[in-house]
């Protein structure tokens, strides 16, 4: 059976994920958010106190990490070895890990199979860096968003206000800088736009307009 993906690119906090959720519920697809499952990996060694920049190291351990995805309330909840671990993926130290295990060619090529089973028995709307590149090179529709670094720091900043976390506008900056670098130099699967990706610049816009242009986008495609 054929199965439709919309894979969404694009650098931290370009609003990815809320924009990819709007449109997973506007056309009815199974949203999927691929970052959540390399955040889950650097959970696992944070936890056990292993350094994951050490790559020997981070592939010993690979066999014994076992991601799975339920939806709860429509909402994608991500377990590890069978413990959900949704909300303890967020914090500024799974951020920058993330970015780090993300560089190991085996951690990408366990994420990109499971992803690309879950793309096969759905439709899907997949937001991460190397999804209209890696994952559905043959994805129905692709598109790489961007906007500013500062713009960026400064909407991350108000939504972390808005759930009543202490943020700097700095500190935010830098580590969008930081996972820009190391997300767009890594050796594999580098974070860049699809040869036919379709690039959509919000600096400027609200979300919803970035969600209606995109839609609008989807449907001509789509058709
Ligand atoms: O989308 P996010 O910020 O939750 O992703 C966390 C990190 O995971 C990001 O800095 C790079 C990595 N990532 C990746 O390399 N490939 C993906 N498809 C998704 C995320």
């Amino acid at each position: 059976m054929k199965t439709y993906k919309i894979a969404i690119d694009g650098p931290a906090g370009v609003g990815k994920s809320t924009i990819a959720k709007r449109l997973a519920s506007l056309f009815h697809f199974t949203y999927v958010d691929t970052g959540a499952m390399y955040r889950t990996i650097a959970l696992y060694y944070i936890e056990k106190r292993l350094p994951l920049e050490n790559e020997e190291v981070v592939l010993s351990h690979l066999n014994d990490i076992e991601i799975s995805l339920r939806y709860i309330d429509g909402m994608q909840n991500i377990f590890l070895n069978g413990k959900n671990v949704t909300d303890l993926i967020r914090t500024p130290e799974v951020s920058t890990g993330s970015s780090q295990v993300a560089v190991i060619g085996g951690v990408r090529e366990k994420l990109v199979k499971l992803q690309r089973e879950i793309g096969e028995k759905q439709n899907v709307v997949m937001d991460g860096r190397d999804i209209g590149t890696k994952v559905f090179p043959d994805a129905d529709v692709k598109l790489f968003l961007t906007a500013t670094c500062e713009e960026r720091a400064k909407r991350r900043m108000a939504e972390m206000r808005e759930k009543g976390m202490q943020a700097s506008y700095d500190e935010i900056l830098e580590s969008i800088r930081f996972r820009d670098e190391n997300d767009s130099n890594r050796k594999i699967d580098p974070l860049k736009p699809a040869s036919d990706a379709i690039m959509v610049d919000n600096t400027q816009d609200t979300l919803e307009q970035t969600v209606e242009r995109i839609k609008n986008i989807i449907k001509e495609r789509l058709k």
